[in-house]
């Protein structure tokens, strides 16, 4: 039943429901310290041990264990089904709920590389569109008034989708099932009488294409003015807006060797700098950048420039940037931060001061180290006694996702000139706090959950205590991980976890997800993230986990789940050593697994 409605809608939903507002409409509540607390809707009792939570938005009862975020509270309270407490909300909030994608048949499974080819000719409508469609003017102009050329447009693929209803239906397309397909890829929509119709209608359009050149989605621009500005294509099974980025196939296609890579903001953006012979720009599409976009970058380059705006959004942005990018630099990787003059975007910016300018710019962007450090001595008064030592505290975290020996040792040198203390006594403090927060004693019994929490499931600790096996003894950290997050979704760390979707502990996999879900969406709340496991089998353990006592302060959320995921790590990295090592012993390793094995123990050396 879930599945109709898009999980992206319902995360939006409950992103924008204040759970304190929706039950205190139905039962009093009292404001105790940070938490609300009435009595228990769901139990018999005379003193309150119903509490809610406005930072996770979530509700918990002491009493009768009853949980849950804004939605589940409706369905409990006024026993409603999931869909008809969605229409609720979305109906409370003015929300049109999008029953698109999804149809009322089973969906015939298709192989992702059978939808290219309609995409292609999608694509191809569009830009003859452009060229030949009546009411197409428009649009051209508009693009001449930005300063687009004709070669540009082409070279991007730029199209116009005209206003009617149904353009794509009459595509000449040997697919077979042309309509269900075109849903498929989010380029036609359903409505509840089960009519078709186009998702971009009077839009200039911008074909989004993976590296290869195949198109996976379109940004739609309004012309002119208009809401919303850009539509986008939802994601699909072709389409993953966490993993692509706008540009790279054209970037790939003019230049043969890329020195550097700029990430800006808009597609249009990127496109103007085209326009001035800088071809080395890509935008996300309208996401924060994620750990996979800078390493797909890398694979490119060894040096990425971040463009922000300069105002205190564009800082924000940056140090969240800067974050993600903190563990992927080495020596030989070059990150960089430019900020842009006050009101200028990239393509404004560059018409004013022209391609050298804006090159000399790029050319003198400030690195991530000197922004980290800047940064760290603008939090502070360095002048008193104590600023230098806050700094100490604030770089801490930073410090920690620093994996290149090189630079993680020049940083604590440039640390302690700032902070007049030795490397030694530096070192010490920052030894010091790691052996406190992580003696295996006090680990354990950090882990130690109420015993009702140890039910028969993958995230619980039963079993646990006589296995050998690996695997099964990380279902612990696994577990504290999934709570850290679950319960401080901010903190996540910005290290690739990619290789906890090769471990087969089934906390691995949800640790995997909701990292990537934390990374992918700003501003997550408990109630937010345990909202895509709901019907799930893991759900009524996730809801556990979400209320389980941490007993740790907010700003530790972070360096305890960097260094529980640097553990699982090395354990992984080791696992993978040995069978390959063991394997060696009864047949000689091809060139792959010897490569692979190199790269493992030295891993397992650094780690
Ligand atoms: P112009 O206004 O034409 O210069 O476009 P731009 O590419 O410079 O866009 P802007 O800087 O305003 O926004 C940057 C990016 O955010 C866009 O390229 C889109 O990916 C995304 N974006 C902007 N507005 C919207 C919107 O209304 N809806 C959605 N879904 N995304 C948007
Ligand atoms: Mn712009």
């Amino acid at each position: 039943m879930a599945g109709r409605i898009p999980q992206s809608f319902i995360n939006e939903l409950v992103a924008r429901t204040d759970v304190v507002d929706i039950i205190d409409r139905r039962v009093t509540l009292k404001k105790s310290g940070h938490n609300y607390t009435a009595c228990c809707p769901f139990h018999n009792e005379k003193t309150p041990s119903f509490s809610v939570n406005p930072d996770k938005q979530f509700y918990y009862c002491f009493g009768c264990g009853a949980s849950g975020n804004a939605l589940t509270f409706l369905m409990e309270y006024e026993g409603q089904e999931f869909v008809a407490a969605i229409e609720d909300l979305a109906a409370q909030l003015g929300m049109e709920i999008p029953k698109e994608a999804y149809s009322e048949e089973p969906q015939r499974q298709h192989e992702y590389h059978d939808l290219f080819p309609l995409m292609e000719s999608v694509s191809q409508y569009y830009q003859q569109q452009l060229k030949s469609h009546p009411n197409a003017e428009k649009a051209i102009n508009y693009l001449k008034n930005r300063g687009l050329s004709g070669e540009i447009a082409k070279q991007y693929g730029i199209g116009f989708a005209p206003d009617e209803w149904q353009n794509l239906t009459t595509l000449k397309n040997q697919s077979e099932n042309l309509q269900k397909d075109l849903i498929e890829t989010g380029m036609m929509l359903k409505n509840e009488k089960g009519h078709t119709y186009d998702r971009f209608r009077d839009r200039i359009m911008f074909p989004i294409r993976n590296r290869r050149g195949q198109v996976l989605g379109f940004g739609g621009r309004v012309i002119d003015q208009g809401e919303p500005k850009y539509l986008n294509s939802p994601e699909t099974s072709l389409f993953h807006k966490g993993k692509e980025l706008y540009g790279i196939y054209e970037m790939r296609r003019q230049l043969r060797n890329i020195e550097h890579v700029i990430i800006v903001e808009g597609y249009m953006d990127v496109v103007a700098l085209a326009q001035f012979e800088i071809y080395n720009a890509t935008a996300t599409l309208g996401t924060a950048t994620t750990s996979d976009h800078l390493q797909t970058l890398f694979r490119l380059c060894k040096k990425i420039v971040f463009c922000f705006d300069g105002d205190k959004a564009g800082k924000a942005a940056a140090l969240r940037a800067l974050k993600h990018a903190l563990p992927m630099v080495r020596d030989t990787r070059e990150v960089r931060i430019m900020f842009l003059p006050d009101g200028e975007d990239p393509d404004s910016l560059v018409r004013k001061i022209g391609k050298d300018a804006f090159e000399e710019r790029v050319e003198s962007a400030i690195t991530l180290f000197d922004y980290l450090i800047n940064h760290l001595k603008f939090q502070v008064d360095m002048d008193t006694f104590e600023g230098p030592a806050r700094m100490v505290h604030l770089a801490k975290p930073y410090f920690q996702e620093i994996t290149d020996p090189v630079l993680s040792a020049r940083f604590l040198s440039r640390l302690s000139q700032m902070a007049g203390l030795s490397e030694a006594q530096l070192n010490e403090v920052l030894q010091k706090d790691n052996a406190n927060r992580t003696t295996p004693e006090k680990r354990q019994a950090e882990y130690r959950q109420p015993a009702e929490t140890r039910a028969d499931n993958p995230v619980s600790e039963k079993s646990s205590d006589n296995t050998n096996n690996n695997q099964s003894k990380n279902k612990i950290p696994f577990r504290r991980a999934i709570s850290l997050l679950l319960q401080y979704p901010d903190a996540f760390p910005a290290a690739n976890t990619s290789w906890l979707k090769s471990i087969t502990e089934p906390g691995a996999i949800i640790l995997y997800e909701m990292l990537e879900l934390t990374r992918e969406n700003e501003g997550m709340t408990t109630a937010m993230l345990i909202e895509n496991w709901r019907g799930r089998p893991e759900e009524p353990h996730l809801n556990k986990l979400a209320i389980t006592e941490l007993h740790i302060k907010e700003n530790n959320a972070n360096s305890e789940l960097c260094d529980i995921i640097k553990r699982l790590e090395r354990t992984y990295v080791i696992d993978q050593c040995d069978t390959l090592i063991n394997k060696s012993k009864k047949q000689p390793l091809s060139q792959e697994e010897k490569e692979t094995l190199k790269r493992l123990l030295q891993a397992s050396q650094n780690g």
